[in-house]
């Protein structure tokens, strides 16, 4: 392989953004939903749970949380919905409105890459629950929230280098992977710069190693549930099966998958957008 040649500079802010990041910015509409929500006070946890479980940012922050020395009731916690019930209603409110009230929440990324980001999220995930549901390897919850979180590391790309995605698609080619193109253009890739933020903010195992591993699925402690959210994340850019059974199954709940990002867009009252 040839010597890289980075910017040196610019994968350090990569790295220092990522030991600084306390929270991961949502959609504004997330937020507003977010906001009406938990000053209501006849919302209930399955409110909540519905709007956190479309938003990688916040749901990886009430995650840590719940599985924080404070909360942590001895073992990992994968579930958001056990999470919300650990914490209790009245104090997830106040710990969502101190994150609401956090600046990097809003953040300084363009609509645009927020959104590419969100539906890719939600489409992965959607689609990882349903292969777990039909394949009975894996934990349905677990195989969404990690598919929810698998590219969080992409956020500090999306706001620190301007026009990253065109930058690093253009390196992309058959034999040429985005993380490959990440090293080369920036000194670090989405999963590393994804894996510090999950350490520090003490995500559960299996999440930490999916966010770490998610584009190569020889590598990681839980195989069979980083090659359903591979194959997922392959599925959003490629719909061709090849044969591969678990690509067929996505095929067939195709409208199902759109049906569900459809739901959550209307939810959220994101009228349209074309990427
Ligand atoms: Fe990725
Ligand atoms: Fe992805």
């Amino acid at each position: 392989m040839k010597d890289i040649e980075f910017d040196k500079s610019v994968q350090e802010r990569l790295y220092n953004r990522a030991f600084e990041l306390k929270i991961a910015p949502s959609l504004q509409c997330l937020i507003d939903r977010m906001i009406f929500l938990i000053t209501d006070s006849n919302s209930s946890i399955n409110d909540i749970y519905k709007v956190l479980n479309q938003d990688p940012g916040l749901s990886a922050k009430i995650l840590s949380i719940a599985n924080s020395a404070y909360y942590n009731r001895g073992y990992p916690l994968y579930n958001l919905h056990q999470a919300l019930v650990n914490i209790g209603l009245e104090e997830v409110k106040n710990i969502i409105l101190c994150l609401i009230l956090m600046d990097g929440i809003r953040g300084t990324l363009k609509f645009k890459d927020l959104f590419r980001f969100w539906r890719h999220s939600i489409f992965v995930a959607t689609s990882a629950k349903i292969l777990a549901e039909k394949t009975l390897d894996e934990n349905p919850q677990v195989a969404y929230m990690g598919a929810l979180l698998h590219d969080i590391g992409k956020i500090v790309f999306y706001s620190e280098i301007i026009d990253y995605e065109i930058r690093s698609k253009s390196l992309i080619s058959d034999k040429k992977e985005i993380v490959m193109a990440e090293k080369e253009l920036f000194g670090t890739d989405h999963q590393e710069i994804g894996y510090i933020i999950a350490k520090k903010w003490g995500l559960p195992e299996a999440i930490t190693s999916i966010i770490k591993n998610h584009h190569n699925s020889e590598k990681g402690n839980e195989l069979m549930l980083l090659k359903l959210i591979r194959i997922s994340d392959i599925f959003f850019y490629c719909r061709e099966t090849n044969g591969d059974p678990e690509k067929l199954v996505l095929i067939k709940e195709k409208e199902n998958i759109n049906g569900e990002l459809k739901k959550n867009m209307e939810l959220l009252n994101i009228i349209t957008y074309a990427t």
